[in-house]
Order: C-alpha cells, then sequence, then structure tokens
C-alpha cells in the first residue's frame, strides 16, 4: 500500500467525512435545528409555501412577490406532460410499485429533451423546473392508471399540491388537504447530504446530465433505510391490532434487534425538528378525519422507544408523523415515498446546481482487503 494511501483512514457510511461545502441546509443534529439558505424550517412551514422553498433552495435567497409569481407561472407552464409521455404513464404494467414507477417516467423525460446533455446552469435550471413541474403528475397518472380510472390532466392554474391532490382524485382538494400537503413537501425538500443527494451529486459530478443525477437520487431514496420508512412506518402501524398490543409490539422488535421504522438518524441525535412538527400537524390531522386511534398508536411507540432507547439518541424521525399524515388525506401507503421525491426534487437538483459551480468528480477510495500474488489455474485445472 502507498504511504498515501496509509495515511487515508476507513469511514464506513462516510459517518465522519465531510465531502464538500454547501449553503443550502444546515443541521444541527444536537440541538435538533434545520434550516434552509439561513430559514429555520419551522417559520418556512408556518409562512411559505412549497413554490417560495423551492425558489429559496434554487436561488438561495427568498423571492419578491413578483418573482414568486413568474417562478409558479413557470412551474405551472410545466405540469402537463407530453401526449407520448401520458402514453407511457398508461404502458407501465399496473402492478409495478410506484418508485419504479416514477424512476423509470423520471429517466425517460430526457428521451424528449433534444438539449438532455446540455449542461449550461440555463438548462440545468430548465430540466429542474420541468422535473419539479412533471412529477406529481407522473406519481398521480400512474396511481389512476393502475386503479383502472381515467387520467385527469392538471390544473395550471393552482399550486403543485393542489394540483397533485386534484390530479389523484379528480376533485378539488380541501384547503385543509391543500395546506397539509404544501406543510409536507417543505419539511421534505432538502436536508444536507443525505444519502440520495449524495448520490446525485455522484452522478453530476461526472458530468453526467440532471435526468441521471435525479434518476439516480430516485432509486437511492426507495430504500427502506431512507425515504422508504415513511411506508415502513404504516406497514407497521397496520400489524399492531390495537393500541393494547404496542407494547410488546415494539419490546418484541428491539429484543430481535430489528429497526422501529421511523426512528434514529445519522445526523439528529435530538428530536428531529421536522417530526415535532409534523406531530402536532399529524394530531390535527388525525383528528378531522377519524384516525385519532392511529395517532394514539403513533405517540404511544415514541414513549415506549423513548423509555427504551431515548438515552441513545433515537427519536422519531421525519418519517414517523409524516406516515399518519399521509394515511389521514387518504394517501395509499406505496404513494408516501413518491412523494417524499416529489419534494426531494427540490433538494437535489438544488444541490446539483450549486456542486456545479466548482465541480469535482466525486471518486473515493476503499482499502483492498482480499488476497494478492495468487497464481492464475487454467479453467481446466480448476
Ligand atoms: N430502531 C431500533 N434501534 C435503532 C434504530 C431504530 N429505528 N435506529 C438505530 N438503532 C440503534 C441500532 O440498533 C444501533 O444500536 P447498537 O449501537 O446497540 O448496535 C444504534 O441505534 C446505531 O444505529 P446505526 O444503524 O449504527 O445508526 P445509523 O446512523 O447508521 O442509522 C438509520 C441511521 C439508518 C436511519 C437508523 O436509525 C434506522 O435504521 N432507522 C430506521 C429506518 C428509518 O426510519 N429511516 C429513515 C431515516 S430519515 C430519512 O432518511 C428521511
Amino acid at each position: 500500500m502507498s504511504s498515501a494511501m496509509q495515511e487515508m483512514h476507513v469511514d464506513i457510511g462516510l459517518v465522519n467525512t465531510i465531502v464538500a461545502r454547501s449553503s443550502l441546509s444546515f443541521i444541527d443534529g444536537e440541538k435538533g435545528i434545520l434550516e434552509y439558505v439561513g430559514y429555520d424550517i419551522d417559520s418556512l412551514a408556518r409562512h411559505s409555501t412549497f413554490e417560495e422553498t423551492a425558489y429559496l433552495l434554487w436561488h438561495q435567497r427568498l423571492p419578491s412577490s413578483s418573482e414568486l409569481q413568474s417562478f409558479s407561472s413557470q412551474l405551472q407552464l410545466n405540469y402537463d406532460l407530453s401526449e407520448s409521455m401520458w402514453d407511457m404513464v398508461v404502458s407501465l404494467p399496473r402492478d409495478a410499485s410506484p418508485m419504479h414507477a416514477l424512476r423509470t417516467l423520471t429517466s425517460a423525460l430526457a428521451l424528449e429533451d433534444p438539449a438532455a446533455d446540455d449542461s449550461s446552469p440555463e438548462a440545468n435550471m430548465r430540466k429542474s423546473i420541468s422535473m419539479l413541474a412533471k412529477i406529481p403528475a407522473f406519481i398521480a397518472g400512474f396511481d389512476r392508471h393502475r386503479k383502472g380510472l381515467d387520467l385527469v390532466r392538471p390544473n395550471q392554474d393552482v399550486s403543485i399540491a393542489e394540483n397533485f391532490l386534484y390530479m389523484l382524485n379528480g376533485v378539488k382538494p380541501t384547503e385543509r388537504m391543500i395546506r397539509a400537503m404544501d406543510i409536507c413537501l417543505i419539511l421534505h425538500a432538502d436536508h444536507g447530504f443525505n444519502a440520495s443527494t449524495f448520490a446525485s451529486l455522484v452522478t453530476i459530478s461526472t458530468l453526467s446530465d440532471m435526468y441521471s443525477a435525479v434518476t439516480t437520487a430516485i432509486g437511492t431514496l426507495k430504500g427502506p433505510l431512507h425515504g422508504g420508512a415513511n411506508q415502513g412506518v404504516m406497514y407497521m402501524l397496520n400489524e399492531i391490532d390495537s393500541i393494547d398490543d404496542v407494547e410488546s409490539y415494539v419490546m418484541n422488535k428491539l429484543t430481535n434487534h430489528e429497526r422501529v421504522m421511523g426512528f434514529g438518524h445519522r445526523v439528529y441525535k435530538a428530536y428531529d425538528p421536522r417530526a415535532t412538527y409534523l406531530k402536532t400537524f399529524a394530531e390535527g390531522i388525525a383528528e378531522d378525519t377519524g384516525n385519532m386511534e392511529l395517532f394514539n398508536m403513533s405517540k404511544k411507540i415514541e414513549e415506549i422507544m423513548d423509555r427504551e432507547v431515548g438515552a441513545k439518541g433515537i427519536y422519531p424521525n421525519v418519517d414517523f408523523y409524516s406516515a399518519t399524515t399521509y394515511y389521514s388525506l387518504g394517501l395509499d401507503l406505496d404513494l408516501f415515498t413518491p412523494l417524499f421525491a416529489m419534494s426531494r426534487v427540490s433538494g437535489w437538483t438544488a444541490h446539483c446546481l450549486e456542486y456545479l459551480e466548482d465541480n469535482r468528480l466525486i471518486r473515493p477510495r476503499c482499502t483492498y482487503v482480499g488476497p494478492h500474488e495468487l497464481k492464475y489455474e487454467p479453467i481446466s485445472n480448476r
């Protein structure tokens, strides 16, 4: 091994490795703080909209009202899909998982973009707008297709949150549903160098295209240790018959060294600030929609986890109460992770745009631990 290699340390899971500088999100895992470009997540969730948040991430400042209006119009103009993309939506197997469908459709956007490989900042911004605007149509369109329902074309006069719910259900959503969806989108928009964002940066750092970077990210988000945990939470809640069974269920998981979905985080060793907000929010929606038993079960899981593993810094993460929120909104379980992607595409693309300003190929090393100097045996002797 060269002396330069010897000086390098092995950091499995990149737990202690900082790979770049970024001005997009600040996380203090000990204090439970999350800021997007300096703005506290709580203020954004209370006062902002998802469109404003996406603008903030892409431009690293809040928009004026005329800038926000023109940005929203640009997004709205991009909501609809080409006829060939709609055809592709309805050609997908009905029993496919929505995350596989979303990854395939996002990747296919490159096929109809003659400038797919133009990596100028202008072209990359245009593609970012297009993906942010079209992903809701992919998710809603595929969901209706698999249920044998007619497709609903987008409403280009409304916000991303409202348009998504409209395309999904075919009816105008209530104000409370729109606000709930919008807040979930804000809270999931960005989170430092999480696994899917990092994956997108690995792709873009090779000077590949934005569609490839986002496709990579969707595939990475899908895993149950990352964005797939929100539907995992709901499967878990469904497995528990009643609130009286919560104690034995959770204790059984912990005794068997199994993960309780929606708990723990690589960075937060305090309460995830997004979960703090979502907990209150989930309670309100559960109350409105007659899902209080589900909320109370979630609260009980949290109490037991706090008692058993709270001292290790394992608290609810963003996925835990977003599951109850999405369920109360009437969304199918396997749409929870696509919804995460629908929001996080703003963060993925913002990080790619930022990283490309001073690009360096991401290419880590590994320490070889296999054998050396083996004698090659011809296949006939093996
Ligand atoms: N349930 C039970 N125990 C847990 C959990 C959990 N959810 N999370 C961590 N632990 C325990 C581990 O068993 C381990 O215990 P030990 O030291 O006694 O062996 C210790 O906490 C550290 O766990 P690691 O896996 O080393 O921590 P890491 O930082 O690698 O993992 C992760 C973070 C993957 C998120 C983990 O907490 C987990 O698997 N959580 C469940 C899945 C989940 O909710 N993922 C969503 C994360 S947020 C997001 O991606 C949007």
